[in-house]
């Protein structure tokens, strides 16, 4: 099958023809049929984070189920669903106190050591998968722990953004800020995430949804999707003022959904007294090099956004 590959950091995707494995105990086969490039697949293609070589990238793709290994249960062939990068084991601390989205033991999902890689090169090297997914590829062969089952009415290019982008913006605002009707909102950055951040604050009854962004397009979408106000941070070199002005002096909760230093310090400036900033994008370290070693840490660090309420 074919599969857009990751062989340098920085570098290209470029596509091969790989041999994917039938699928062993608990896992599954998935024709693919959509898929969403999220900004964190092109921060390990910039090499500002450190992965595995070569590597299928591609962690929000969606699609059908072909085949099922021995003790797979939750879906069979036929079924459609949404692949996952929250792929739970069910069994650790985490898991067990309602939080299977930190689950804390991959290696209970993996393929044991010393089994067969699930994807090869015609020379018989292995391929790692992004996030244990790997997306960008004609077939997907991953754990049923990482996948749900959605109806077959619902188009499935479109499915595919839950699997991260949708989840991570919405969960930000509805779950880990837990924002409250009637208060002020400034979301930064307007692309997969910011948007799906904007719809989350519209859905939990915010009054002032501000939105901040260098592209007037962008922010011309976010106003199709519940932004209020805009500010073109390419027009202005003082955002937070801008912010704090249409605020009346902060807001309530700030969320940064870009993934740079600059930005996550703007979202702690322009809180009001008790305001929450919450972090979804993923920083790199100051020097460009490995924030985290291998794929999966990085990305589940990445989904426990951080929030933090500063005391003033
Ligand atoms: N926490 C998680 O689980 C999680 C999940 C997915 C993505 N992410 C991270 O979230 C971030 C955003 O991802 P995305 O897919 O939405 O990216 P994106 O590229 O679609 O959107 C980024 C937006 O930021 C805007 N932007 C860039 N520089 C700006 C600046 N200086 N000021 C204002 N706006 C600016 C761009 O115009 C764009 O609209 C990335 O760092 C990604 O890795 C985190
Ligand atoms: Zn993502
Ligand atoms: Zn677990």
């Amino acid at each position: 099958m074919r599969a857009a590959v990751l062989s340098e950091q920085p570098g290209a995707l470029v596509i091969e023809d790989l041999s994917i494995d039938s699928p062993g105990p608990g896992e599954v086969l998935i024709e693919t049929v959509g898929a969403g490039l999220c900004h964190s697949d092109l921060h390990f293609m910039e090499g500002l984070f450190r992965t595995t070589l070569p590597i299928v990238m591609g962690h929000e793709s969606a699609g059908i189920v072909e085949a099922v290994g021995d003790g797979v249960d939750y879906v069979q062939p036929g079924d459609h669903v949404v692949a996952c990068l929250s792929i739970f084991c069910g069994q650790c601390p985490q898991c067990l106190s309602g939080h299977p989205n930190r689950c804390a033991n991959p290696k209970a999902t993996s393929r044991p050591k010393g089994a067969p890689p699930r994807l090869t090169r015609a020379d018989g090297t292995p391929v790692d998968q992004m996030a244990r997914l790997g997306g960008f590829a004609e077939q997907m062969l991953v754990h049923q722990n990482g996948l749900v089952k959605v109806i077959e009415e619902m188009p499935l290019d479109k499915a595919c953004l839950i699997g991260c982008g949708i989840t991570t913006g919405f969960g930000a605002v509805v779950r880990t800020a837990g924002v409250e009707v009637g208060s002020t909102v400034c979301v930064i950055g307007a692309g997969g995430i910011g948007l799906s951040a904007i719809q989350g604050a519209r859905i939990a009854g915010a009054n002032k949804v501000i939105v901040v962004d260098v592209s007037s397009s962008k922010l011309e979408t976010a106003g199709q999707l519940g932004g209020t106000h805009f500010v073109n941070a390419s027009e202005t070199d003082d955002v937070v003022g801008a912010v704090r002005e249409i605020s009346d002096g902060g807001v309530d909760y700030s969320f940064e959904a870009i993934g740079r230093s600059q930005t996550v310090r703007q979202a702690f400036d322009m809180l009001a007294v008790g305001g929450t900033a919450t972090v979804i994008g993923m920083v790199p370290s100051k020097d460009g090099k490995a924030v985290c070693g291998a794929i999966s840490p990085a990305l589940s660090a990445a989904r426990g956004v951080s929030t933090i309420t500063p005391r003033r």
